[in-house]
C-alpha cells in the first residue's frame, strides 16, 4: 500500500499516529538543515518536516524539488505556536518524517503547478497534465463531476434510462459541418460523427423507451469560440407523451435542485424561471440569449427619429430600419474619448456609428445629434429613455438585425463596465415562440431555426404553405447569463408533416429519402408524440465555475484552431493507412 492517509485529511485528531503519505512536492524550503515540504495529493496539502542531516532515511528530502513524487512515513504532530496556518485544512498539524523515498523525480517544470503566472494558454494546453494538477483546474473537474452526478441521480429517480448511442453514424445535422470517418471495408463510404444524438433519441422513443438520457459527446466542425468546441458534451434527453411545458418543468426542477446541491453559494435570479418570447427577448435585450440580471434594456425611438431632422435617423427609417437606444445609467460624465471607445465597439460588430446624448451629473447636455433636432424632440427622446442627469443615452440606427446585434452586445459590455453581472447570480430563463424557420439570404432558402425535426405550433401548420416566416416552432431555449445553455423542442412524429417540412426547407425528396428515410419510415410504425432537450454541459459548468471559457472545464480541450496541441492532432496519416482507406490526397 502506497499510502495510509491522504494529504488533505490529517487533523489534530491524528496527532501521535504514524502515517504514510504519497504525493507531489508542492513547495519546499530549507531552514538551516531542517527541510519543510508541502506534500500534495488530489485531496489536499500537508506540511512535512524533517532533518536529513540527522537520519539517512531522510536524505531524499535534500534533493527533492518541485513536483517530485515522494512517499513519506512519519508521525503527526501539532505545529508549534505561531506556525498554525488557518488557511490550510491541515494547518494545525505537520508530519515529522521518519523515512522518505523518491517514487519518481521531475524535470524542471515548463509551467508551475503551485502558482499561475498568466502564462500563454498554448503552454498550458501543451502541458495539460501539469495544468490539471493545479488547484483551480482540479476544482473545475470536480465541479463537472458533481454536475453530471446530480443530473444522473435526478434522472434516475425520475425513471429515465441512460442509453449510449453510436458515434459512427450518419449525418445528424444541427447547423454545422460534419466530421466524416472513412470506411475501410466500404471503399468510398463514410460515417458521420453525430452533431447530436437527435435522430437516435427520437428512434428510442419509437422503440418505446419513453424516458431516455445520455451524457453525450457531440461533434461539430464549426468556427471555434470561447463557448464552442469541435467536440463537446450534452446532457441529452427525450420523453414520450409530453408537451412543451412538461419538458420545461422537468428541466427547471432538475437544474434548480442541481444549483442548490452543487453550487449552494450561488443564487437563482428568479423562480419560477422567467419566460420570454423570442420577439420580446430581441426587443428588450437585443438577443435571444439574454442576460436578464440587469436592466439597461433597449428602447425603440423610431417614431421620434422619423422626421426629426437628423439625416442618419431619417435615412435609416426611410430604408425600413429602426432607431433604438440604451440608457447607460450613471455614465453621463463619460468623456468624448470614452464614448469613442463605445462607438468603436459597436462598429466592430457592424453598426455604422453610435449617436449619443450625454447628461452630465452637473446638468447640461452633450450630444452628437441633438443640434439637428427641435428641442421638443430631444426632450421626448430623453423622456422615452427615462433619463436623468448622470445618464448616457446611446443609439444605433440600422436594419433591425444590426440594431439588435450591436445594442445587444453593447448592453452586455455596459453591464460589465457597471459591475451589474454578478457571477454568483444565475439568471435562468426560457426563450419560447421562436420563428419556425428563418430566411437564409445567402442560400435563398428557409432554414429551420432549431433543427429539421422540430414541430411547428399546431395552430401555425397552415402558415407553412401561406407564410412560413410567420409560423412559430415548438422550440424552447434554456438561457443563462448571456449564454444559450440548452435547447429543445416537441418533435414531429408523423411522416407527412416531416416530409412537408423537408420540402419547405428545400430538401429534395430523393435526398431526404436517402438521408432520413429511416426516420420517415419509423414514424409510420406507431411513433408516440415526443419531445426533449439538450443542455451544453461544458457551458453550464463554465458558468457554475465562473470560468472565462469552456476550455477551462474540459480536461483535454482543443485550442481555438481546433488542434490538440498536447498530442499534436490532427496530424498526417501514414501512406499505408490512406491506401487502405482508398484515399488520395489533393492538397
Ligand atoms: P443545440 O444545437 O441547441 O440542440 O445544442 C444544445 C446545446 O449544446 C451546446 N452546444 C455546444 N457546446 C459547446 N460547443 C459547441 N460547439 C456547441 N454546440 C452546441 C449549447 C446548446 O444549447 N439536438 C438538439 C437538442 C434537442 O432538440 O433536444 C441540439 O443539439 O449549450
Ligand atoms: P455623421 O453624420 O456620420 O458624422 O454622424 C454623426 C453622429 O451620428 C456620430 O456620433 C456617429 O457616430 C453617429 N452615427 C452615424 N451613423 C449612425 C448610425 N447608423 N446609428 C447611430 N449613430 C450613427
Amino acid at each position: 500500500m502506497y499510502k495510509t492517509h491522504t494529504c488533505g485529511e490529517l487533523r489534530s485528531a491524528h496527532v501521535g499516529q504514524t502515517v504514510t503519505l504519497a504525493g507531489w512536492v508542492h513547495h519546499f524550503r530549507d531552514h538551516g538543515g531542517v527541510t519543510f515540504i508541502d506534500l500534495r495529493d488530489r485531496f489536499g496539502v500537508v506540511q512535512v518536516v524533517g532533518n536529513p542531516d540527522e537520519s539517512d532515511a531522510l536524505l531524499p528530502l535534500k534533493e527533492a524539488r518541485s513536483e517530485w513524487v515522494l512517499q513519506i512515513t512519519g508521525v503527526v504532530q501539532p505545529r508549534i505556536e505561531g506556525a498554525v496556518n488557518p488557511n490550510l485544512a491541515t494547518g494545525e498539524i505537520e508530519v515529522a518524517a521518519t523515512s522518505v523515498s523518491v517514487l519518481n523525480p521531475s524535470k524542471a517544470l515548463p509551467i508551475l503547478v503551485n502558482k499561475e503566472e498568466g502564462e500563454d494558454e498554448h503552454l498550458r494546453l501543451k502541458y495539460r497534465y501539469l495544468d490539471l494538477r493545479r488547484e483551480r483546474m482540479r476544482r473545475n473537474l470536480t465541479l463537472r463531476h458533481r454536475t453530471t452526478k446530480s443530473i444522473r441521480d435526478y434522472l434516475d429517480e425520475h425513471s429515465f434510462l441512460e442509453i449510449e448511442t453510436p458515434i459512427l453514424f450518419k449525418t445528424t445535422p444541427e447547423g454545422a459541418r460534419d466530421y466524416l470517418v472513412p470506411s475501410r471495408v466500404h471503399p468510398g463510404q463514410f460515417y458521420a460523427l453525430p452533431q447530436s444524438p437527435q435522430q437516435l433519441k427520437q428512434l428510442l422513443m419509437v422503440a418505446g423507451t419513453e424516458r431516455y438520457f445520455q451524457i453525450a459527446r457531440c461533434f461539430r466542425d464549426e468556427d471555434q469560440r470561447g463557448d464552442r468546441q469541435p467536440e463537446f458534451t450534452q446532457l441529452d434527453l427525450e420523453m414520450s407523451f409530453v408537451e412543451r411545458d412538461d419538458v420545461m418543468a422537468l428541466a427547471e426542477d432538475m437544474f434548480t435542485k442541481l444549483v442548490a446541491e452543487v453550487v449552494p453559494e450561488k443564487k437563482l435570479f428568479a423562480s419560477p424561471w422567467p419566460r420570454l418570447t423570442y420577439q420580446e427577448a430581441l426587443e428588450r435585450f437585443g438577443k435571444d440569449n439574454p442576460d436578464i440580471r440587469f436592466g439597461l434594456e433597449l428602447q425603440n425611438i423610431s417614431d421620434l427619429a422619423e422626421g426629426s431632422g437628423f439625416k442618419v435617423f431619417e435615412g435609416t427609417i426611410a430604408a425600413g430600419g429602426d432607431v433604438r437606444g440604451i440608457n447607460a445609467k450613471g455614465l453621463g460624465d463619460y468623456t468624448r474619448k470614452q464614448i469613442e471607445a463605445l462607438t468603436a465597439f459597436v462598429q466592430e460588430h457592424g453598426a455604422k456609428g453610435l449617436a449619443y446624448i450625454a447628461l452630465p451629473s452637473e446638468g447640461g447636455m452633450r450630444s452628437s445629434f441633438a443640434k439637428f433636432l427641435p428641442e421638443e424632440r430631444v426632450q421626448a427622446i430623453i423622456e422615452r429613455m427615462g433619463a436623468e442627469p448622470g445618464d448616457l443615452l446611446l443609439f444605433v440606427a440600422d436594419q433591425p438585425a444590426v440594431v439588435f446585434e450591436t445594442l445587444g452586445r453593447l448592453r452586455v459590455h455596459l453591464g460589465d463596465v457597471l459591475g451589474l453581472r454578478d457571477p454568483n447570480v444565475l439568471a435562468f430563463c426560457w426563450v419560447i415562440d421562436f420563428p419556425f424557420v428563418m430566411w437564409n439570404e445567402d442560400e435563398q432558402r428557409w432554414d429551420p431555426s432549431h433543427h429539421l425535426f422540430t414541430s411547428p405550433m399546431p395552430e401555425d401548420i397552415p402558415l407553412l404553405d401561406s407564410d412560413p416566416g410567420k409560423a412559430r416552432g415548438q422550440q424552447y431555449d434554456l438561457v443563462m447569463n448571456n449564454y444559450e445553455v440548452g435547447g429543445g423542442s416537441i418533435r414531429i412524429h408523423q411522416r407527412d408533416l416531416q416530409e412537408k417540412v423537408f420540402a419547405l426547407i428545400g430538401l429534395d425528396h430523393d435526398v431526404a429519402q436517402e438521408r432520413f428515410g429511416h426516420m420517415l419510415e419509423a414514424f409510420e410504425y406507431g411513433a408516440p408524440p415526443h419531445g426533449g432537450i439538450a443542455v451544453g454541459i461544458d457551458r453550464l459548468v463554465m458558468l457554475l465555475a465562473n470560468a472565462p471559457n469552456i476550455r477551462e472545464v474540459i480536461a483535454f480541450p482543443k485550442n481555438q484552431q481546433a488542434r490538440d496541441v498536447m498530442a499534436d492532432a490532427p496530424s498526417p496519416a501514414e501512406p499505408k493507412q490512406l491506401k487502405e482507406l482508398h484515399i488520395k490526397l489533393d492538397l
